[in-house]
């Protein structure tokens, strides 16, 4: 068992040396995402393509490309906190210690990668949420004025925003929480404070059931 992130991506290092060795291998001058993706540890916490079952990872497959190169910026520059994991370290950490091995412009390269893969189906949630509990999220989310810069349903966000619809539900949960409560911040987080602060637990819960059910249309 390993103790902690950076041990993870260290063993996971070792063990993609080999196959990285024979696979990426962009031309000079041309970074390919998908390659740098691969060998860069990405996979390792975020899964194949960006979409992995963890549920307090994020997906990144599919999701918009401006803000995931700005996530990736604040996370490499510790702008970005997170509260902790079961083991006790920030979720953040472990990539933020692997983030100085993509350049600024690698990163680009990357999030229009991701930006482009299809975006996994919604997960099941045991016990399943019934049509009501669906929409009462629903209703939540509309009254709650989220529909203004993550659009209807989560699908149509507005530049630089995340898409919502169809995230994991349990890394909704931590992240309406933690900007609720101010753990995570960003200058442009600030225009979402005040909608956060209207949250409360159960609100927190029915939205994330409701939105990690939307299923993202193929593009
Ligand atoms: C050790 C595990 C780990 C590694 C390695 C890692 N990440 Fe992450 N990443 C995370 C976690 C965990 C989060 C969410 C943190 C939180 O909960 O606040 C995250 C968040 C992100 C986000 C923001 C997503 C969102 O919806 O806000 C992007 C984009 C991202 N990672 C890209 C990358 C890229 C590109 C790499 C490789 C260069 C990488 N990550 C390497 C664990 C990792
Ligand atoms: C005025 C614009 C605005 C409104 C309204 C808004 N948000 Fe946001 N939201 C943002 C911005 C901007 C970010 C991420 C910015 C950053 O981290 O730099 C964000 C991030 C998020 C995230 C994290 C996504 C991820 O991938 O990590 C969740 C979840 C979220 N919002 C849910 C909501 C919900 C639910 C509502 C309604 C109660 C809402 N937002 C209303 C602007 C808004």
């Amino acid at each position: 068992m390993l103790r902690n992130a950076t041990g993870l991506v260290a063993a996971l290092l070792i063990s993609f040396g080999a196959a990285h060795a024979q696979t990426a291998a962009p031309a000079a001058g041309s970074p390919d995402g998908k390659a740098l993706f691969a060998s860069k540890t990405c996979v390792a916490c975020h899964g194949r393509g960006g979409a992995k079952a963890i549920q307090m990872y994020p997906d990144l497959a599919g999701q918009e490309a401006k803000y995931m190169l700005e996530q990736m910026n604040d996370i490499a520059e510790g702008k970005r906190l997170s509260g902790p994991d079961a083991r006790g370290y920030p979720r953040t950490q472990g990539m933020k210690d692997v983030m100085h091995l993509v350049t600024v412009e690698e990163r680009k390269v990357i999030a229009d990668y991701l930006s482009k893969e299809p975006a996994p189906k919604p997960r099941k949630l045991d016990p399943a949420p019934d049509e009501a509990r669906l929409a009462q999220g629903k209703e939540a989310y509309v009254k709650g004025g989220c529909v203004t810069c993550h659009g209807a349903e989560g699908l149509k966000p507005l530049v630089g925003h995340p898409y919502l619809g169809g995230m994991k539900r349990d890394y909704l949960v931590l992240q309406m929480t933690e900007i609720r409560d101010g753990v995570r911040q960003s200058a442009k987080l600030k225009t979402m404070l005040p909608f956060a602060k209207k949250l409360d637990e159960a609100k927190i819960a029915v939205i994330a059931d409701y939105l990690s059910q939307v299923e993202r249309p193929a593009k």
